[in-house]
């Protein structure tokens, strides 16, 4: 099993054996990967949808791994109890719904002890939630796949605090590891706010001219992380 650069990124932060629960794993790529080079002893494969589920169960077959694969229908980690396994991935969806996940039942999830998240989108609220929740982020990589940036968290239980609010929104661990895409992705960030500037720039209600000074604040900070790895390019 050959996995894309965005999967196995998510792969390499998994510690070796472990049991494993996907979340919404889809076709079921990352499962028959940590089983086939033996990194997990086991993996639940679950979603929300039959569909999907209905993929993982082709793939599982074709490789005759149902011994080590269990699959499950259902919503986030209603479908394995706790203490079942000790790692679980969340990735490819929204970090509010990565989020709700992990909150809907926080039995379960205290009963995990590693959390490999890819959120999509909104990963400076799932940071935030990491943070307020009492979780450490100990690891952070990014990846560009077909022209898309996408941020891997590696979070365990244990209490931190956030030195600067620009860290919901850059991973601290991408700056403090050198990540070597960091200064394209807050390029590409700070283009992305340029443009949302553009588009409000005329615009004259309240909520538009508050949005315009967030946003430029946010290009500032960002632009001070820009400097700041700059600085420390050849240390
Ligand atoms: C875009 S796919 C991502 C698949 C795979 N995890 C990956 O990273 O490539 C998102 C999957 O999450 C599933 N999903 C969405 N919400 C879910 C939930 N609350 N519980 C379980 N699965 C969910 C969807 O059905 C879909 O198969």
């Amino acid at each position: 099993m050959k996995l894309s650069s965005r999967l196995q990124a998510i792969a390499d932060f998994i510690p070796s054996n472990t049991i494993v629960a996907d979340i919404g794993t889809d076709h079921g790529y990352i499962p028959a990967y940590l089983i086939q080079n033996k990194i997990a002893k086991r993996v639940i494969a679950t979603d929300l949808s039959e569909n999907s589920l209905q993929k993982t169960i082709h793939l599982i077959k074709e490789l005759d791994l149902e011994n080590y694969i269990d699959v499950r229908l259902g919503d986030g980690l209603e479908v394995i109890k706790p203490f079942e396994v000790d790692t679980v991935i969340i990735s490819g969806m929204g970090g509010l719904l990565i989020r709700d996940i992990l909150d809907k039942d926080r039995h379960k999830r205290d009963s995990i002890t590693h959390f490999i998240l890819q959120p999509n989108i909104a990963s400076d609220e799932l940071r935030k939630y990491l943070y307020d929740n009492s979780f450490t982020i100990l690891g952070e990589k990014l990846i560009k796949e077909d022209g898309k940036f996408y941020e891997i968290i590696y979070a365990k239980k244990g209490k931190s605090y956030v030195k600067d609010p620009i860290y919901y929104e850059i991973g601290e661990k991408l700056i403090l590891n050198k990540d070597p895409l960091l200064r394209e992705y807050i390029n590409h960030k700070i283009d992305v706010f340029k443009h949302i500037m553009q588009e409000i720039r005329d615009k004259t209600t309240e909520k538009s001219r508050a949005r315009y000074e967030e946003v430029e604040g946010e290009i500032k900070k960002l632009k001070e992380v820009l400097a700041k790895i700059e600085g420390n390019r050849d240390n």
